[in-house]
């Protein structure tokens, strides 16, 4: 097995003494070639394991092997099999060139120069970013510096990629890009990827399989397809003939309804008597359609984590 997490667990200290439980208990499992959307809500913990997994942050509990070895004790060597992308930290060095950084990244790896500078080139091409070799990266796009930091984390050739928020704030052109770079990596390098992101579109796009957090723990994990085919039988769509009032609105979302425009919606029933409750809600509204649908991710999310942080969960 190319990953395994292992019920790791992590507590911060708070300055006042106390704890914040911020991973409690997470295990999954990565192959070659696949890719693994780690999704939650904010503050569901996956930073925190995505940093425990590179070796950043200690575990309190639990494990985490690459290729059978723990990164543990001599873990250095299990490490060198990994490079991470982690969100909103600094990943690159502004006044270098995007050639400068992925060759420094590859002297603190261990890669000699010209073997470097030879993947470097390739991967910035692979990019499209040939043409930008020379400028710092303080000048290229966020989407570019993006791109960058991924050839940089990948020019020791890891066979585990963690990419935490990789479209982040980036348009839709730059956000393709790096879609089709993962893509390529898992189908064409068989490198294994553990991809976060509030995108469902992306996550469903990308990945093959997902795990779902919630306050530090897994809530779901299964094959994308299926997870979205199982609960696909429970999920309507819902037709109004006019937009409905804000107290209706409010009713309807906290029942999980998912708007896609201002008068229609999706929802995942919990129980199937529901829909005769959501009927009545909408009949004041007036009802042009209801009727099966199959789900997507963004209902799935929905339907385990809730509107907020007290949603219910149903396994
Ligand atoms: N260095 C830290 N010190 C103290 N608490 C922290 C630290 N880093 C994270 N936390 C807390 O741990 C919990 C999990 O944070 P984490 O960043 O792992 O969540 P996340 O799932 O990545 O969220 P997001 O989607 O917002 O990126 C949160 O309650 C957060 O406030
Ligand atoms: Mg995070």
């Amino acid at each position: 097995m190319l990953l395994e997490v292992d019920h790791v667990a992590k507590r911060y200290r708070k300055r006042d003494g106390g704890e914040v439980p911020a991973v409690r208990d997470v295990s999954f499992t990565l192959e070659s070639g696949r890719i693994l959307a780690f999704l939650g809500p904010n503050g569901a913990g996956k930073t925190t394991t995505i940093k425990m997994i590179a070796g950043l942050v200690r575990m309190d509990g639990g494990d985490v092997r690459i290729e059978g070895r723990s990164i543990k004790g001599s873990g250095r060597v299990a490490i060198g099999r990994l490079g991470a992308v982690l969100e909103g930290s600094r990943n690159l060095y502004w006044r270098l060139t995007p050639l400068e950084n992925i060759e420094y990244f590859a002297g603190i790896r261990g890669v000699p120069r010209a073997r470097a500078r030879e993947r470097g080139m390739r991967l910035l091409r692979l990019c499209g970013l040939e043409g930008k070799a020379g400028e710092t990266v303080q000048h290229l796009s966020r989407g570019m510096q993006q791109l960058v930091a991924i050839c940089s984390a990948l020019v020791h050739e890891p066979r585990i990629l963690l990419l935490d928020e990789p479209t982040l704030g980036l348009d839709l052109d730059a956000a393709d890009r790096i879609q089709a770079q993962v893509a390529r990596l898992a189908r064409e390098e068989g490198v294994g990827i553990v991809l976060t992101t509030h995108q469902m579109d992306v996550a469903e796009h990308l990945s093959d399989e997902v795990v779902l957090l919630r306050e530090g723990a897994v809530v779901l994990h299964g094959l994308t397809q299926e997870v979205t085919r199982r609960l696909g039988g429970d999920s309507y769509r819902f037709e109004l003939e006019r937009e409905p009032g804000q107290e209706q609105l409010a009713r309807l979302t906290g029942r999980g309804a998912l708007f896609d425009s201002p008068r229609s919606f999706r929802l995942l029933l919990r129980e199937p008597r529901d829909f005769y409750a959501v009927l009545r809600d909408i009949e004041p509204i007036g009802v042009l359609g209801a009727g099966r649908d199959t789900a997507d991710l963004a209902t799935v999310f929905r339907h385990y984590v809730g509107n907020g942080a007290d949603g219910e969960v149903q396994p």
